[in-house]
């Protein structure tokens, strides 16, 4: 992987000595590589090119790092969220509204209502209530939503089913059969602006097929709602291009976006996307020291100092992630699952990985973890959150400090109803608890 690779033994992100890092801000820690970040959106940029319109709205569920982001923005990026939150956090980040699409199947009142007023470019809608619930907030706002339907194509995806939406029976989008009727509808709604028409398969997909399909189902249903006079003027065509996990080679940008070239075309409309982990994945490791080499059941395990709580899709999905050394060395391999601390069976980061016999206190690299990484990681089993690292060429700095053991407590109060309930024991309840 180009970015993060062995100099002399000593695996470097760019011209950084991971080791130096990790001796500097301690472990667990996250490293992400700017220039991969830079690369991977320059080269989906690049692919995008020859389709009309083509807008990149990356979606921050991802990665929402500040730091992440700025770069983003600053290269002209848009951002693709899912919550007020999200919203909050772009619209910070300097996103420009105009470049911001919200979608989500549990919009609340209060989320809606916070898009139309920053003046998102797209609303993607869900459900019938949601398109009605919009309409009455834009109407009340005395404005009009710019909306589009998100359509459930009915696609088979080959990802793990956690991560597949576009299929048959998911909780995502309007069925097909729904479309026309629901579309006719929305026009008629005078809190509603109807601009275009969004779909998104899943995510980690390798494959060019399921986005031709669903591009064969929904491009004449665009052309049939144009031909009505329905202004569907952008199609949003969702995320989910995958990454490499085991070095091998997979889809590209290239080849992505030049499978949907055809239909996209005939579709009339300009193009949005939505990507998430194409940009980041790749650009992130999370550094972990190994504490303990422990032998069970004729089982090694090697303990490391970062678990589920950080990292959570090997445990989620069986995702797969390769560990790497920082340092190489010349040691008899063995067979271990490496775990972590968290009081979970499902605590591991990889079952079954051959490496060098490590010693306690070697760092360890668990590649390709820029995206839903930090963003899926808790506080389970007491654990503050790692530092964040960003790396340019041979300099480095912190993008976010680890969390503290008060961080963790910061928003909990101890009201008097605790003490009520404490009844009989107040004192010690009140000198333990405040
Ligand atoms: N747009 C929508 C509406 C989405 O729901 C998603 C991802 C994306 C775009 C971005 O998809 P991407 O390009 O990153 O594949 N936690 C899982 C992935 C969940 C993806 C959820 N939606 C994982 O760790 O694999």
């Amino acid at each position: 992987m180009a970015g993060f690779d062995y100099r002399q033994g000593s695996l470097f992100c760019e011209d950084v000595d991971l080791a130096t890092v990790a001796a500097e801000v301690g472990t667990p820690c996250y490293v992400y590589s700017g220039s991969l970040l830079r690369e991977a959106y320059e080269q989906l940029q690049k692919a995008l090119e020859p389709l009309p319109g083509g807008l990149i709205c990356y979606a921050l569920k991802a990665n929402a790092s500040l730091a992440l982001c700025k770069i983003l923005v600053s290269l002209g990026c848009g951002a693709d969220v899912v919550s007020g939150g999200e919203l909050y956090r772009a619209l910070k980040i300097g996103f420009p509204a105009e470049r911001i699409v919200f979608a989500g199947v549990g919009k609340t009142e209060q989320e809606i209502r916070f898009a139309i007023n920053a003046n998102v470019r797209l609303l993607n809608i869900e459900s019938m209530p949601e398109l009605e619930l919009v309409d009455r907030t834009a109407q009340k706002l005395g404005t009009k939503a710019r909306i589009a339907l998100r359509v459930n194509p009915g696609v088979k995806t080959d990802t793990h089913p956690y991560v597949a939406t576009g299929s048959k029976g998911s909780k995502f989008g309007l069925d097909l059969a729904e479309i026309l009727p629901a579309y006719q509808h929305a026009v008629s709604l005078s809190g509603i602006q109807v601009t275009g028409l969004h779909f998104h398969l899943g995510s980690q997909i390798t494959s060019t097929e399921p986005y031709v399909e669903a591009l064969a189902k929904v491009v004449p249903l665009v052309q049939k709602l144009r031909g009505q006079g329905i202004p569907i003027d952008e199609l949003d065509v969702g995320g989910g291009l995958g990454i490499s996990y085991d070095g091998e080679e997979t889809l590209t940008p290239e080849q992505w976006l030049a499978a949907m070239r055809d239909g996209i075309r005939r579709s009339g409309c300009k193009v949005i996307i939505e990507p998430g982990r194409v940009l980041v994945g790749s650009a992130g490791t999370l550094v972990t020291k190994v504490l303990y080499l422990k032998n069970a059941g004729a089982k090694n395990f090697l303990v490391v100092d970062t678990g589920m709580n950080d990292l959570l899709r090997p445990s989620l999905y069986r995702a797969y992630h390769q560990i790497w050394p920082l340092r190489r060395r010349k040691a008899p391999s063995i067979l271990a699952d490496v775990v972590g601390p968290i009081c979970e069976s499902a605590d591991f980061l990889a079952q079954g990985l051959e490496i060098a016999r490590p010693r306690l206190g070697e760092m360890l690299a668990v590649m390709n973890t820029g995206a839903y990484a930090i963003s899926m990681s808790s506080n389970y089993n007491g654990r503050p959150r790692p530092a964040e690292v960003l790396v340019s060429g041979d300099r480095y700095a912190v993008i976010k400090r680890r969390e503290t053991f008060e961080d963790m407590m910061a928003n909990e109060l101890v009201p008097d109803l605790v003490l009520e309930v404490c009844r009989g024991s107040e004192r010690a309840c009140r000198e333990d608890l405040t």
